[in-house]
Parts: C-alpha cells; structure tokens; sequence
C-alpha cells in the first residue's frame, strides 16, 4: 500500500512563516513590543536542553525574544517557585515554560499551578486544563494542538473517525482526548495505557492511532489496521556507536514495518516535534496578545489606577 509521509516539518515551516509575519505586524504597532518567552530549564538532561534549544532558536527566527533560566538539578522546590513567582510578577515576560520532566523531589503539579494562567503558554495550568475540558477558550497544550493541526493539514477528517490514543500523559494523551472530543471535532476517542489488557485488539480499530506511550518501536505491524493514520509522538535516544552523535532516534512505532500497512503516518524526527514549536510559539504571541484572558487583572500589567482611599475622598467634617 502506498502511504503519505506526514512532514510536520514542512507544515511547521509554513505556520512559522505566517506567525513571522503577524509578529511583524504586531510587534511594529504602538505600544507593543516583541514577546518574551521565559524557559525554566533543571538540570542537564540532555534532551531537555535539546529541545529547549529547538525552542529558543525557532523563537528567535519569528522574532520572539527568549531566555532559558537553567537552574541546578539539586535546585529546592521552594526556590524554583521563587522564580515563577519572579517571571508571573515582570510585566516583560508574556509566556513562561517549565520544560518536563523536573526532578524527582519537585512536585511538577505544584510547579504548574504556581504559574499565571495567562502566562501558561504550554496550557498545562489545571485552569487551562478546565478550559479545554469544557472547551473555553484558552491556551491549548502544544503537542495535541500540533497533532490536530498537522492532520488538518493535509485534509485528514476526524469528525466521525475513531481515534485510539495509546497513552494517557498529562502532556499528550490525556489533553488530546480532550481536543479530539471536543464539539467540531466530534471524534470517537479511546484511550488506552499501560495497563489496557489486549491493547493490540483495541489499537486494530483505530482509522486514525496516536502512539505517545515512550517506548521505542513499541507499536508493531500487527498492532495497525490496515490504511489506518499513525502519529508517531515517541522521541526516544537509542545507543548507536556507529553514529557520530552516538544516538539514533526513533519512534514509539517500528516505522519501516508499520508505514505500509498505513495511509499516512508521521517520521521521527521530523514529523509531530516541529508541530509542538510551532505552537508553542503561537501561543506566545496570543499571550502577548492577552488573547485568552482579556479582562483579567494580569501580573504584567500595569496596576489600574487604584480608588482613592475613603478617608481621603471624604469630604472634611
Ligand atoms: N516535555 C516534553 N514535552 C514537553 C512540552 O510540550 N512542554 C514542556 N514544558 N515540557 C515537555
């Protein structure tokens, strides 16, 4: 069967390129000024520094200002909200990021929820959860928005389709389910996860399988329903001394033997990944914007002029 290569870095590209130019525009009026996108960075974990990198580097090509606050592995909980507080309060930085996964003795939840909702450009604040859920607007998680936006790119309904999500992480599975059953998009959706006995019988029914469970190559032939969509979300490092880099990267799907039983599926890299930046740093603009919390009292604005005091508006006995 022949099967079309979901180039996530071609369709990111292209969004990058729209983004440039309504940052421009937006930028140039009076009164505005380039966003300003803070990344908290703990630790060395390769990857993560990777990606932040990524992040950084795609931001500054749209003409977003940015900045990694990369802070020790052994860093205190305590301090690290000390930062967020810092950034929730400077009226200069619009998004704020905490790159994922923190180390063991921070409580990533707590870390989360300490971060201004209208600063929360990775849309992982349980407020913005809540939005999604009840599908308010508010700011979406980058990777399921990028998933959605990728298949809406190249013509791939899913109102009516059944979609099976094998993972259910806070970051991809869970906030995807969320989109994909949202009114207008009308999916049928099923998640399953580690623990889903004959996972193989459920992921055959999927017209459309998202694989985000972190094992590599996890997702074998037998696994996909023939003509089935299959975004791959998995990054996984595999040791390879014959590389230059030392590593390989692979997917959470075995893709030379999955890609032709489908009739689309992603690469890794290059397919879901760019995605995610792309709307990581939409995202930003609309915080720039004050897109999704127009009326409230942010941290980085201006204080309104306040009431005078009543003692001393009163008039004199
Ligand atoms: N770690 C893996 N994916 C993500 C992401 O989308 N955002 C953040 N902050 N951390 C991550």
């Amino acid at each position: 069967m022949s099967y079309r290569i979901l180039d996530g870095r071609r369709v990111a590209e292209t969004r990058l390129q729209r983004l440039r130019q309504e940052l421009e525009r937006w930028s140039g009026a009076e009164g505005h000024r380039r966003p300003f996108l803070a990344v908290i960075l703990v630790g060395d974990h390769p990857a993560s520094a990777s990606y932040v990198r990524a992040k950084r580097r795609a931001a500054a090509e749209v003409g977003i200002d940015s900045e990694t606050i990369h802070l020790p592995l052994d860093i205190s909980e305590e301090e690290l909200l000390g930062h967020i507080h810092r950034l929730n309060a400077d009226a200069a930085v619009d998004g704020i990021l905490v790159q994922l996964p923190l180390p063991e003795h921070i409580n990533p939840d707590r870390v989360i929820a300490a971060l201004d909702p209208a600063k929360d450009v990775d849309g992982f604040h349980p407020i913005n959860v809540g939005r999604l859920v009840l599908g308010q607007p508010g700011f979406r998680p980058c990777t399921p928005a990028g998933i959605v936006e990728l298949l809406r790119a190249y013509d791939i309904e899913l109102s009516g389709r059944r979609v099976v999500i094998l993972g259910r992480s806070h970051i991809v599975g869970l906030p995807l389910a969320n989109l994909l059953l949202q009114r207008g998009m009308d999916a049928t959706v099923t998640v399953c996860h580690s623990r889903t006995p004959n996972l193989a019988e459920i992921t055959r029914t999927a017209e459309v399988l998202v694989v985000a469970i972190g094992r590599p190559r996890f997702v074998t032939a037998e696994m996909v329903c023939p003509g089935a969509v299959v975004i791959d979300v998995g990054i996984n490092r595999l040791s390879d001394p014959t590389h230059p880099r030392g590593y390989v990267l692979v997917g959470d799907v075995d893709f030379e033997a999955v890609a032709p039983r489908t009739s689309a599926i992603t690469p890794v890299p290059g397919g879901v990944g760019p995605m995610t930046i792309a709307m990581l740093l939409e995202n930003t603009l609309h915080a720039a914007q004050r897109l999704y919390y127009p009326s409230a009292q942010l941290s980085n604005q201006p204080a309104t002029t306040k009431a005078p005091l009543a003692s001393a508006a009163a008039p004199s006995p």
